[in-house]
């Protein structure tokens, strides 16, 4: 069945999405109400064709268009076995930002050499580990980190491949807290400040390290082709200026940011757009500039996740103010999806119950938080709802879980992966014996 709604926001489902013959939503032929009533409200679910076709379809675009490339998922976005399993089926490589992201994978028995372990001040523990671990990569942002890794490698009379993160003063025009290679930042080495080169001289002399290339991330997500082009050229540049003899451009990596569209109004970037873009800049540079092509890294994270997953919430309360607004409350909030409140995210959210229905109320989703930010979607449409009815939240499947807490002293919520009818729990809801396992009682 289908409705105009429904239709619109298609783009924003996961695919095998409908409405089944009760007026419910359904993924992957499973009624999200039935999925409800067995598992507890609020629910995550992903739908993991989506995952397995978004994934494809990064490696065919991008290989399609560059002999040399390798799609490294940026776990930040979710992190689970299941999808650690998934990505690893679909030939991915991974990377890691602390100890807990890389625990997942080596839990997960996900091959070490496809890890690359990026984040602007690891610990040496963190560093120790991973270099235990013999992992593939460790992409360098500070000379104090330089510094501990190559001692870490004396030590253990062994040289690590690194690649350094460089700031190229880019701006992505998007959201400031999620610009990252600005010149104002705290990540990678700045090019504009002579500290790039200055970190390129230095690391290519460390014994235990072994520079393999660069590594680049304007920000996220970014809605424009052009910041791309633009940082490829400029990097390049200065590669060939600054990048030192005794050591080969193997890698060159160009990070992640690629956007999903997350309400209507947005613009929908196609990862064709993205793989034109990207190869084609750097092929017709390194031509320019009479160097061999390295292999070339892109690093998507939420492009792979987001629109697979989808959160389910129940309506509790609902509070009218007449010619203002009608807060509409439901069963989760900021602590399973703070991105509301943290950096303005919007949202599109359907009726699961009542799909059908036409949704002519504009109402704000608040969370059941005590922070007045606490909003999922503001001035959304939804049928006339009353307590009980269930939400659904699209593309809820990056930086939501992963970035959820524990505020007031709440449960997360479990999480399904749904394929061809059948689902699988592949995290459990929290308890409270969860939530006091660490307090001494
Ligand atoms: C270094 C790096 N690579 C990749 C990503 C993934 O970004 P996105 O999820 O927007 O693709 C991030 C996100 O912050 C990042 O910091």
């Amino acid at each position: 069945m289908n409705n105009k709604l429904f239709d619109e926001l298609k783009h924003l489902l996961p695919d095998f999405s409908e409405i089944n013959d009760k007026g419910h939503l359904q993924i992957s032929g499973l009624d999200l109400v039935d999925l409800v009533s067995k598992f507890g409200s609020p629910l995550y679910i992903y739908e993991e064709n989506t995952i397995r076709n978004l994934a494809k379809s990064f490696k065919e675009e991008f290989e399609s268009r560059y002999k040399n490339v390798h799609v490294s998922y940026s776990s930040k976005a979710f992190s689970n076995p299941a999808l650690v399993k998934i990505l690893n089926e679909e030939g991915l490589g991974i990377d890691v930002v602390s100890r807990g992201e890389l625990e997942v994978l080596l839990r997960s028995e996900f091959p070490m050499n496809k890890v690359n372990f990026h984040g602007n001040n690891k610990s040496e523990e963190e560093l120790a580990e991973a270099i235990d671990q013999k992992i593939g990569l460790i992409t360098i942002d500070s000379f104090h980190e330089m510094n501990i890794l190559d001692k870490l490698c004396e030590k253990r009379a062994i040289k690590q491949d690194i690649i350094l993160r460089l700031s190229p003063s880019v701006d992505p025009h998007t959201h400031e807290l999620t610009s990252t290679g600005i010149l104002d930042t705290k990540f990678g080495f700045s090019i504009e400040t002579g500290e790039a080169k200055k970190a390129l001289q230095i690391s290519s002399r460390k014994n235990n390290l072994n520079l393999k290339g660069i590594h680049f991330h304007l920000g996220s997500p970014i809605f424009e082709l052009n910041p791309y082009s633009q940082a490829i050229n400029y990097v390049f540049d200065f590669i060939k200026e600054s990048y030192p003899s005794s050591s080969d451009l193997e890698i060159f990596n160009v990070g992640g940011g690629f956007a999903v569209p997350y309400i209507i109004d947005d613009q929908k970037v196609e990862i064709e757009h993205y793989a034109e873009t990207i190869c084609k800049s750097v092929k017709k540079k390194v031509e320019k500039l009479g160097m061999p092509e390295p292999q070339l890294v892109i690093e998507p994270g939420r492009a792979i996740v987001a629109r697979s997953g989808v959160a389910i919430y129940t309506v509790g309360g609902i509070k009218e103010i007449p010619k203002i607004r009608t807060y509409v409350s439901v069963d989760g909030g900021m602590a399973d999806n703070i991105r509301p409140a943290l950096y303005g995210a919007k949202y599109s959210t359907i009726s699961v119950n009542k799909t059908l229905e036409p949704h002519i109320n504009m109402v704000t989703i608040a969370g059941k938080y005590c922070e007045t930010g606490d909003k999922l979607s503001e001035n959304t449409l939804l049928p006339q709802v009353e307590p009980g009815d269930l939400i659904a939240i699209l593309t809820s499947g990056a930086y939501n879980i992963s970035m959820s807490s524990n505020y007031n002293m709440s449960l997360r919520p479990a999480i399904l992966l749904l394929n061809n009818g059948i689902s699988k729990v592949i995290k459990r809801r929290e308890t409270y014996d969860d939530l006091l396992s660490t307090s001494n009682l």
